[in-house]
């Protein structure tokens, strides 16, 4: 990793300001290598040096990565002049880092966001050109037949240029509720294909972004940092 300054470091770890940071180093609370250090711009390699703050000590990183199980009734946008939106339902640490969702799910749908401030990372896996699988639950107005899990793999026609990218519809023994699987993310896909074969989506819930699972353990509203092993697996498509 690229040298780092003190200041960028500590307010990052700490998730404060840059100001805070620099009246926390100005005052001799921050140790590099066991040394204070009040030099605000000291650069630093942030894998090898040591950085403690009233004793405790520091970690850095450049990116961060969360995941929140949305609730009805959020936007997943940074701001709205009508809605509330998931940025609401961050605490003040999370928001500090500017992060933002990676794609959007509809007002009403539930389930699995991925946050982060990696904007190259957000960008590669929304690009149309990757494909991200994603794969939603969801429950319908009248019951789902075969010939319906044929259209979903050989394309619908939801009105766009071209007919949606094979999807994988698993019905369930009660015939209301699936599981179905997208490599693409039209404005209200799921809702259009579903319309398209006659039933009306009831309820939508993403439980899969990629080869992430939304946690069972994430109640509704809440949100948790991505382990170091989902992390490494959302980074690893860009070096594919
Ligand atoms: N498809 C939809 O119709 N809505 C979503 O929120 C996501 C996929």
């Amino acid at each position: 990793m690229a040298s780092v300054r003190l200041d960028k470091f500590v307010s990052s770890s700490l998730a404060k300001t840059r100001s805070e940071a620099h009246l926390l180093i100005k005052k001799g609370r921050v140790e590099l290598n066991g040394k204070v250090e009040k030099d605000i711009g000291k650069k630093l390699d942030p894998e090898n040096d040591v950085v403690t703050c009233e004793g405790i000590s520091l970690t850095f990183s450049k990116y961060h990565y969360y995941m929140l199980n949305k609730p009805d009734g959020y936007v997943c946008s940074t701001e709205d002049i009508k809605d509330r939106t998931i940025m609401e339902l961050l605490d003040e640490k999370v928001r500090h880092y500017n992060v933002f969702p990676v794609g959007r799910l509809d007002k009403d749908t539930l389930g699995l966001v991925i946050l982060t401030d990696n904007g190259a990372l957000a960008h590669f896996l929304l690009s149309p050109k990757r494909h991200v699988d994603k794969k939603y639950y969801l429950e319908t107005d009248l019951p789902m037949t075969e010939e319906d899990v044929k259209k979903a793999e050989e394309g619908i026609d939801i009105g766009e240029k071209h007919l949606t990218l094979p999807a994988k519809l698993e019905i369930t023994s009660d015939r209301t509720k699936a599981y179905i699987t997208l490599h693409e993310g039209k404005f209200h896909q799921i809702k259009r294909m579903l319309q398209a074969l006659g039933k009306t989506v009831i309820y939508l819930e993403r439980i899969e972004f990629d080869k992430i699972k939304l946690d069972p353990d994430l109640k509704r509203g809440e949100l948790r940092e991505l382990t170091p092993e989902e992390t490494e697996s959302l980074l690893k498509n860009m070096a594919l």
